[in-house]
């Protein structure tokens, strides 16, 4: 099975093709940056913008089954500085990789959405089927993006993830960005009170989750990605600091972002319905932190 990964160079892309290879599958690696990979027989990288090159060739030359589709625009702070360029990536780029799946009739196209496109809300954990109402220009482009997969004739899952931590030395993750300042004994500055609540779901469960969907009998679906568990960013800080032994004082500035979510706690019902496997595969938090620190 050939499986075609967009943004395989990222945070989330870069698991989810060594879960592929892992698995025996052959990965078509699609990325604008080059990447250190991979001397692997089942392993070819593109180096292709998604806004810009035409991708045709891959399709042409490989028989293409599958579409895991994660480049984009990661970054909310991102989004409000440049719009135009979020929306460039997270919309035209993904109409551009519809139209090969449409035309190269694939078996499935399966893609990363976002908590952000729920925006703030009263009730959690947040169900599939709450009104989206995005407070940002990305999670109005991820809802957007959602909204053409939809609208074209291709069997898909869109996974709604909600935090994503791991390891990877660009890691713009919070806590990854912790495991730094927590190693190196620097001091942490956080915007607002830090009462802000996140459901952190460690990156190797969400490429698992990519995997497994791949050539399950479930398509045409929307599934949050999730632990359906919600920590402030206070209580990750207590937790991190025994896990790290970390004893400076953290300043919280009154600066708060606009677009910051104070609430996103996803629920995780119907990932669990549709995947039952997972339901004791999800790694625990404090387990998801010790393997960042000592990996
Ligand atoms: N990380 C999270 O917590 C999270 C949560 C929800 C959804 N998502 C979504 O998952 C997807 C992957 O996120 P990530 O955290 O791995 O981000 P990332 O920034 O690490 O990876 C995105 C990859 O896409 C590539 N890319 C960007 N623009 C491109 C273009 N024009 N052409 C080709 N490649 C391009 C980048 O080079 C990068 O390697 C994104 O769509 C993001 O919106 C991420």
């Amino acid at each position: 099975m050939n499986v075609l990964v967009a943004g395989a160079a990222g945070f989330i892309g870069s698991s989810v093709v060594k879960k592929l290879l892992e698995c025996g599958y052959c990965v078509l690696a699609v990325d604008k940056v080059n990447t250190e990979y991979l001397s692997n027989e089942n392993f070819a990288f593109f180096q292709r913008d998604i806004i810009k090159d035409d991708l045709e060739d891959i399709f042409k030359n490989y028989q293409i089954d599958y579409i895991i589709h994660l480049a984009g625009v990661s970054n909310v702070g991102l989004s409000i500085t440049n719009p135009e360029y979020d929306a460039q990536v997270n919309i035209v780029g993904t109409i551009n990789i519809l139209n090969l799946a449409k035309k190269y009739k694939i078996k499935k196209l399966l893609t990363a959405s976002s908590a952000a496109i729920y925006g703030n809300t009263n009730s959690f954990p947040i169900q599939e089927t709450n009104i989206p109402n995005p407070i940002s220009p990305y999670g109005l482009s991820k809802l957007t993006m959602e909204k053409y997969i939809k609208l074209l004739d291709i069997p898909y899952i869109i996974f709604r993830c909600s935090n994503v931590y791991g390891k990877k030395e660009s890691g713009c993750d919070i806590i990854t960005k912790f495991d730094n300042l927590m190693k190196n004994n620097k001091e942490i500055v956080i915007s607002g009170d830090g009462t802000n609540v996140r459901d952190f779901i460690y990156v190797k469960d969400v490429a698992k989750a990519f995997v497994k969907a791949l050539t399950a009998p479930v398509e045409n679906e929307v599934i949050n990605l999730s632990t359906g568990i919600g920590i402030s960013i206070k209580d990750l800080i207590n937790i991190m600091s025994k896990i790290y032994d970390y004893n400076q004082e953290i300043t919280y500035t009154p600066v708060v972002k606009d677009y910051d979510i104070q609430t996103s706690i996803l629920s995780n019902n119907k990932l669990l319905t549709l995947f039952p496997a997972f339901a004791n595969t999800l790694t625990d938090l404090e387990n998801g932190i010790r393997n960042i620190r000592y990996e």
